[in-house]
């Protein structure tokens, strides 16, 4: 299976924040945030396998600073580790206001990908090679994140074997 750059992965995406974007505190809508989150990761996903690739994951979505109608957002987006068959790809989200040029991390995410094969089932994936420190340092801490992936997964199956599938009025 052949590797790629962690670079040919990244995708970039800027926004403003309309009136429709945003919360009864005037700040961006967290749901928004996480679309926007989802739909660049994907894309990061799709840049690595050239498969379809789905949403196995998202491990949390951080909101470290609101954001405002005055700023505006950006997205980045890469593959930043891969399993056999699954893809890690981090998200930073930087919010400038847009008045003084001042810039903080609004928030990170993590999420898992799988590429399907035409059976939908989930095939190999290529392998990342990262190159600046930030790739490093997200590479060589991804084995400690997959795990506790593995373990909450464990723990989402039993749950859902509790749960019903009943609806209220039934
Ligand atoms: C994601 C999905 C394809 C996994 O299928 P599966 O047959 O259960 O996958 P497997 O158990 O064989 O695991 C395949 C890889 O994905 C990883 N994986 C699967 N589910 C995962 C999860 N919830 N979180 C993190 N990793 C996961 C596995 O660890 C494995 O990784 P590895 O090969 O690198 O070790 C399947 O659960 C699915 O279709 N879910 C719905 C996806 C969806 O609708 N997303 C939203 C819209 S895009």
């Amino acid at each position: 299976m052949e590797s790629k750059r962690v670079t040919e992965t990244r995708c970039f995406k800027v926004a403003r924040v309309f009136p429709t974007d945003v919360n009864n505190h005037n700040t961006l809508f967290g749901g928004r945030l996480m679309s926007h989150i989802d739909d660049i990761a994907s894309i990061s996903a799709s840049k690595l396998c050239r498969v379809t690739a789905v949403t196995a994951s998202t491990d949390s979505v951080d909101f470290l600073h609101p954001i405002r109608p005055t700023d505006s957002v950006s997205l980045e987006s890469f593959v930043s580790w891969t399993g056999t068959r699954s893809m890690e790809v981090f998200v930073k989200v930087i919010r400038e206001d847009l008045r003084t040029g001042e810039r903080r991390i609004a928030a990170t995410s993590f999420l898992t990908f799988v590429g399907l094969g035409e059976d939908n089932k989930p095939i190999p994936v290529p392998r990342v090679i990262p190159e600046t420190e930030e790739e490093k340092k997200l590479f060589e801490t991804a084995a400690h994140r997959k795990e506790m992936r593995r373990i909450r997964r464990e723990e989402s199956k039993k749950f859902a074997d509790y749960l019903l599938t009943k609806y209220p009025w039934e």
